[in-house]
């Protein structure tokens, strides 16, 4: 069984991965940064702040694992204006230092680093849908957090550490922080519809357009891209995309159309953003080609699943 050490394991992401690489046959080893009790199936954990260099060398050590999973990261574009040295601490140096472990214990891993494709900002002004090869132009302190991570990942790679940069598009998905749009909007229908929320629904930019994903979609895609550590010349980088457009109004139209409780929409001022990418939309035509991946899971099937999680904890 080949060890893995997943750091970020207990987030949204961390958590559903797990499950689906234990199933493809890895011995997951979790790292997360805090004493919470751990809310995953991993077969090891560990607590350990990424930005304690020390602590995650002797981590990386400690495990000695074939393969690393980099999930961990401020990854809310809101708190990354908020607190913008948080931001760079966890996503550039937490990076590093784990990039460092890696060269210094364990320098035959192979390493999984999800950035995201918040690096193209600008970018997507100028292009009909953006590849690998398109210039990021971050828009937000997480995004040039990410473009500095990459960076760092490049240098070390240039040194000798194996991996491969994957740029997700939004993934989302039943257990998700309501921070981010599709749980913000189903929470607030489940309360509403449980009485425990006046009928208003609060919004933020509905104009601004994604990409989405179920995140079982982008875990796959995970999955595949960790198969690239026996294929040497793999390309260095690839998007995670559907390659679907859809406006955030009409998400939310699609989750007000699961529910029969009658609800106003009322834009919420504190929640449109200093700036805002419009449109993101990708291309994962290289991660389709590198390893025959494709999404599978309809968008209706991944809100109906979130509407459902949310009625639950009402
Ligand atoms: N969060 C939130 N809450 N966003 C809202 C709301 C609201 O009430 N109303 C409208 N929006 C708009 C945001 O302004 C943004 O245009 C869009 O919905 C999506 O917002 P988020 O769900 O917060 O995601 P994001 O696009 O900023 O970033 C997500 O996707 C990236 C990958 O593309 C995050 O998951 C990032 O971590 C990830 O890298």
């Amino acid at each position: 069984m080949s060890r893995l050490l997943l750091t970020g394991a207990n987030g949204f992401v961390g958590r559903i991965l797990t499950a689906r690489l234990q199933q493809s046959g890895f011995h997951v080893t979790a790292l997360r940064g805090n004493s919470t009790p751990a809310d995953s199936t991993a077969d090891e954990h560990l607590v350990c702040d990424i930005r304690d260099a020390k602590a995650l060398a002797q981590a990386v050590a400690q495990v000695k694992p074939a393969y690393v999973v980099h999930l961990a990261a401020i990854s809310h574009v809101p708190t990354s204006f908020k607190d913008p040295l948080l931001t760079w601490q966890t996503n550039v140096m937490g990076s590093m230092n784990l990039l460092e472990a890696i060269k210094q214990h364990a320098p035959e891993a192979f390493a999984l680093f999800p950035s995201s494709s918040e690096v193209y900002g600008a970018a997507f002004k100028s292009a009909d849908s953006v590849d690998e090869n398109t210039p990021p132009q971050p828009l937000n302190p997480y995004a040039a957090s990410k473009v500095a991570a990459e960076r760092a990942f490049r240098e070390y790679s240039r040194q000798g550490v194996k991996g491969v940069i994957a740029r997700p598009f939004n993934h989302i998905c039943a257990q998700q922080s309501p921070d981010f749009v599709t749980a913000s909007f189903a929470r607030q229908i489940a309360l509403i519809e449980a009485g425990k929320q006046a009928p208003v629904l609060k919004v933020g930019n509905l104009d601004a357009v994604r990409d989405f994903l179920d995140v079982q979609d982008v875990c796959s895609a995970y999955i595949e891209l960790l198969k690239l550590a026996d294929k040497p010349g793999h390309p260095p980088c690839l998007n995670i995309a559907s390659g679907h457009s859809r406006t955030i109004r009409e998400v939310l139209d699609l989750l007000l159309s699961l529910s029969t409780a009658k609800i106003n929409v009322e834009l919420d001022p504190e929640r449109l953003r200093p700036s805002d990418i419009p449109v993101a939309v990708g291309n994962a035509r290289l991660l389709q080609e590198t390893t025959g991946w494709q999404p599978k899971i309809p968008l209706q099937d991944t809100l109906r699943e979130l509407l459902d999680y949310w009625r639950c904890q009402a």
